[in-house]
This record gives structure tokens, C-alpha cells and sequence, in this order.
């Protein structure tokens, strides 16, 4: 598939991006313990999304494992490293998939964004902000647990979506990772979405469970997004590198997918300082961790 993909430039919109309001929704995408969905979680939606129309980008932020792009075998050249290096443009490092999503492949890339002097800050965030323009979701597949980094991405996005299992373990992990996201960075609003559920009733109590305890030791109110019914399909289409959304639409993972993405657009914007491209690129280039 051809890399590189045609945005417009700094240049065509006068620069006067900095004034404008942006309307892009930043979702994070985490989850306590790993394993538990979320890269196929980020890729359906991202699916799902495109299929409404929306213009997405997805950035893969999982520093350890990142993995988007193995799921949709894309092979992509270059990753953020190198648009930070300023080796490659934003146009050459962006890899389009499925359904004209775009994938920006940061995994080996992110680290280096502390080490960025303030003109070299500058002119990134410059250039990364003009990309509020082209896209109406950007979803961060942020990796699992507590690192800095994981943490750092959920503070940055104004929706933070916990994917949680029926195990106990993710249960008690998704509690824990929204418990520090609470104590360290002051985060009350987290929505949860539970996969791998043999029915909706089960994603209820899974959802029960934790809203309870949030509620109860944290005093914070968990919202529920929606479930993911375990389907064979969705490992079936792993294995061929391929999205669930793309092979089976109409199986039942796919069905739960466009059901909580119709949810996520019926959502109000937040209109808070967390808003938009600009806050998150801006965070992303200011933060000291
Ligand atoms: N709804 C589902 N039904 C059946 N299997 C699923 C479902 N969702 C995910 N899986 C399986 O679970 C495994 C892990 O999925 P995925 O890679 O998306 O998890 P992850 O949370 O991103 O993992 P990591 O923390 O390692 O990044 C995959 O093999 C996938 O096929
Ligand atoms: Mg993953």
C-alpha cells in the first residue's frame, strides 16, 4: 500500500491554525492488565468510524508492543523517530489502512519526544496541529498498566476508554489503573468498555463490579461505553492480519463494534480545556516525564 498520504500543508491554511477551535475527539484507549482487547478494540472502531464517514487516525503509543499496523498487515517505512529526526514528513511517517484510516506508527518514536529542544518542539507541534484539520477522531492505542507513558497519554485525550475482560485479574487491574489515574493526575471520568463477554448481561455485572468499587473507595462515577461479545472471528481475523470490521461485518464483534461507535458520536464534545489536537500535541511536547 502506498505510504504516503496527501494532507495539506502549513502552508495552504495561512498558519492561522493556532486561533481556531478544533473538533477533533481524542480517545485513549488503555486497560489495566494486558491482553485484553484493545488493539483490535482501536482498529474496529477506527473501522467503524471511517464506515460513518469520519475522517480517523489512529496512534499507536504502545511503547513495549505496539502493534496496529502488524494487525493490519501494513508495513510501514518510517515511524515518528523519524518525523522528530526530521527525516520524513508527516506525509511519508502517516500509513493509510483500511477504510482510508490513518495510522501514524509511534512506537519506536515517542520517547524521543522529551528529548526535543523548544524550536524543534515548535515546529512539530506546528506541523502535527495542522492535522486537526483533516481529522475529526484520533484513538491512541495506549498500551497497558501504569507507566509513565501510559498514564501520560490518558491525561492527554479527553475521553479515556478502560477495555476490561470478566476475568478478575482485568477487573482488578482496571481498578488499579484508574485508581492512580485518579491520585496522580486528578481523572474522574472514564468509560469502560468490556470485552469478550458471552452476553450483555455479563458485561452489566462486569461493569457493576467496578462501578462499585469506584464509586465506593474512589468517588468517581464510571460510565459504561458497551461490551464486545467474545467471537471466534476476531482471533480468526488476527491471524490473517486483518480487522474483524473488514472480513466479518456483520459478526457479532462487529455488530458490538458499530454499536459502541455510534455511542462514542452521540457523545457530547467535552468542551473543556482537554479539547481537540492542539491541547494534545501541546501536552504531549511540554510534559517533563
Ligand atoms: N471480542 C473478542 N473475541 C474473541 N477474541 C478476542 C476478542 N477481542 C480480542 N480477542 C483476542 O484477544 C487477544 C488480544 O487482543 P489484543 O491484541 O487486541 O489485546 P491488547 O489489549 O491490545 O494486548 P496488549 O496489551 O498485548 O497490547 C487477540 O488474540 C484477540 O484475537
Ligand atoms: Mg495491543
Amino acid at each position: 500500500m502506498d505510504q504516503a498520504v496527501t494532507l495539506r500543508t502549513i502552508a495552504e491554511k495561512g498558519g492561522d491554525f493556532m486561533e481556531e477551535t478544533s473538533s477533533t475527539r481524542v480517545i485513549a484507549v488503555s486497560s489495566g492488565k494486558g491482553g485484553v482487547g484493545k488493539t483490535n478494540s482501536v482498529v474496529n472502531l477506527a473501522i467503524a468510524f471511517a464506515k460513518m464517514g469520519k475522517r480517523v487516525l489512529l496512534l499507536d503509543a504502545d511503547l513495549g508492543l505496539g502493534n496496529l499496523d502488524v494487525l493490519l498487515g501494513l508495513a510501514p517505512k518510517y515511524n515518528m523517530g523519524h518525523l522528530l529526526r526530521g527525516e520524513r514528513t508527516i506525509n511519508e511517517v502517516l500509513v493509510k489502512g483500511p477504510e482510508g484510516i490513518l495510522i501514524l506508527p509511534a512506537s519506536s518514536g515517542i520517547q524521543e519526544l522529551t528529548n526535543l529542544g523548544p524550536e524543534e518542539r515548535l515546529s512539530l507541534s506546528s506541523h502535527l496541529e495542522n492535522l486537526q484539520h483533516e481529522i475529526d477522531i484520533m484513538i491512541i492505542d495506549t498500551g497497558a498498566g501504569i507507566s509513565s507513558n501510559v498514564l501520560f497519554f490518558n491525561m492527554a485525550a479527553q475521553e479515556i476508554v478502560v477495555v476490561v475482560t470478566p476475568e478478575p485479574t482485568s477487573i482488578t487491574d482496571a481498578y488499579a489503573l484508574m485508581k492512580v489515574l485518579l491520585q496522580k493526575h486528578g481523572e474522574r471520568r472514564f468509560k469502560l468498555l468490556v470485552n469478550t463477554v458471552k452476553s450483555r448481561k455479563e458485561a452489566l455485572e462486569v461493569y457493576r463490579k467496578i462501578s462499585l468499587a469506584a464509586e465506593r473507595f474512589l468517588n468517581i462515577s464510571v460510565d459504561y461505553l458497551g461490551c464486545v461479545m467474545h467471537d471466534e472471528n476476531v482471533p480468526k481475523s488476527v491471524v490473517q492480519q486483518k480487522a474483524v470490521m473488514e472480513l466479518y461485518p456483520d459478526s457479532k464483534a462487529s455488530v458490538c463494534y458499530k454499536e459502541i461507535a455510534g455511542t462514542i458520536c452521540d457523545l457530547p464534545m467535552r468542551p473543556t480545556l482537554k479539547g481537540g489536537l492542539q491541547f494534545f500535541w501541546r501536552q504531549i511536547l511540554n510534559r517533563n516525564i
